[in-house]
């Protein structure tokens, strides 16, 4: 049981995804404000010699946040443990990982704002005397513990930072917002992944896929992966415009990174609601997604993209949505 909630993240990712995983400050590309105050208030904890404060990550999905918790863990030149917040369903779960702690170690919770509320409750003293109270006992005779953990610092992270209680969020002391990354940052991204990787990229090859990458790290790595089986398949050596735009072609990822999905989701508003506004539980019905994976995946980019807007009422697609997908736009009210 304890192994499975210290484990369960690291059976997501597959051994290519370990290798090109940046493991410093120095090698994690772009966020450049968060990284900036993350070097001072690591190197002050370590003048001070105390733990770092605990630190909140949230921002949309493959943006890095696991990649920062590990790379915060080997700059403080102490120990990661890893649990997910579903994960822990008891409280004897949470008190097992806490009690493996050593001084100085990290604690990284995925997804944070899933961990049930009266785990949360077992982790403010915790987070702020380093103590952990719980009550042992049976039906008729039951009492409470104290116990002494060593200092730590607990880094969570969430893709809903508004899922978080404020009691909870009010225990971090340092709140990092990770953001969408341009293209500049992407390539260089796509560039080194295809350095560790051993497998060249055109210049402007590695631009297109980085235009096609949703401003997302996970997915310029996936896109370069896909890509390069296409080209090792072809017998090339290096990957080119024409093998990119074909992969990505098969692939069904379109000249600005939207999939399938996407489109299906575009065209469904404007085909079955006229545009919209219309309710999210409506689309995610009549396209067959969950609400969660359309609120957490597929909208945020749209949303910062300026293809859809969230109104009062619903959801909206905007003119430049319509440009994209060759639909003539007739006038709406927004
Ligand atoms: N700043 C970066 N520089 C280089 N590569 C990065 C960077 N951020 C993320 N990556 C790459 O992107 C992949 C996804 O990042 P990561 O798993 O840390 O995202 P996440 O925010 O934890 O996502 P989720 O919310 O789904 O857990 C990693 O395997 C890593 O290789
Ligand atoms: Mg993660």
């Amino acid at each position: 049981m304890e192994e499975d909630i210290l484990d369960s993240n690291l059976q997501k990712e597959d051994l290519t995804d370990l290798n090109i995983r940046p493991e410093s400050l120095d090698e994690y590309i772009g966020q450049s404000e968060v990284k900036e105050n993350i070097k001072v208030f690591i190197e002050a904890a370590k003048m001070r010699n105390e733990p770092l404060d605990h630190v909140l990550l949230y921002g949309p999905p493959g943006l890095g946040k696991t990649t920062l918790a590990n790379i915060i863990a080997n700059e403080l030149g102490t120990k990661l443990k890893t649990a997910s917040g579903p994960a822990i369903e008891k409280s004897g779960d949470l008190a097992a990982i806490l009690s493996t702690l050593e001084p100085g170690d990290v604690l990284f919770i995925d997804e944070i704002h899933r961990m049930p509320r009266f785990i949360e409750e077992i982790l403010y003293p915790a987070m702020e005397d380093f103590t952990l109270d719980i009550v042992v006992g049976n039906d008729t005779n039951t009492r409470s513990i104290k116990i002494d953990l060593p200092p730590f610092t607990l880094v969570g992270a969430t893709t809903r930072a508004g899922d978080l209680t404020s009691p909870l969020r009010d225990r971090f002391g340092i709140t990092c917002k990770l953001k969408y990354y341009d293209e500049d940052e992407l390539q260089l991204i796509i560039e080194r992944t295809s350095r560790v990787l051993e497998m060249p990229i055109s210049h402007s090859a590695s631009l297109s896929l980085a235009r096609r990458s949703r401003g997302t790290p996970r997915i310029a790595n996936r896109l370069f992966k896909r890509v390069r089986d296409f080209a090792l398949v072809e017998g090339l050596s290096e990957i080119n415009d024409d093998i990119t735009d074909k992969a990505l072609d098969r692939l069904k990822v379109d000249k600005i990174g939207l999939d399938e999905t996407d489109h299906q989701f575009l065209r469904a508003i404007i085909e079955k609601f006229n545009g919209g506004p219309v309710g999210i539980e409506t689309i995610a019905s009549s396209i067959g997604e969950e609400i969660s994976t359309i609120e957490d995946v597929y909208e945020p980019y749209l949303l910062q993209n300026g293809f859809i807007k969230r109104t009062a009422r619903g959801r909206v697609v905007t003119p430049k949505a319509y440009e994209h997908l060759g639909i003539e736009y007739q006038n709406r009210l927004f």
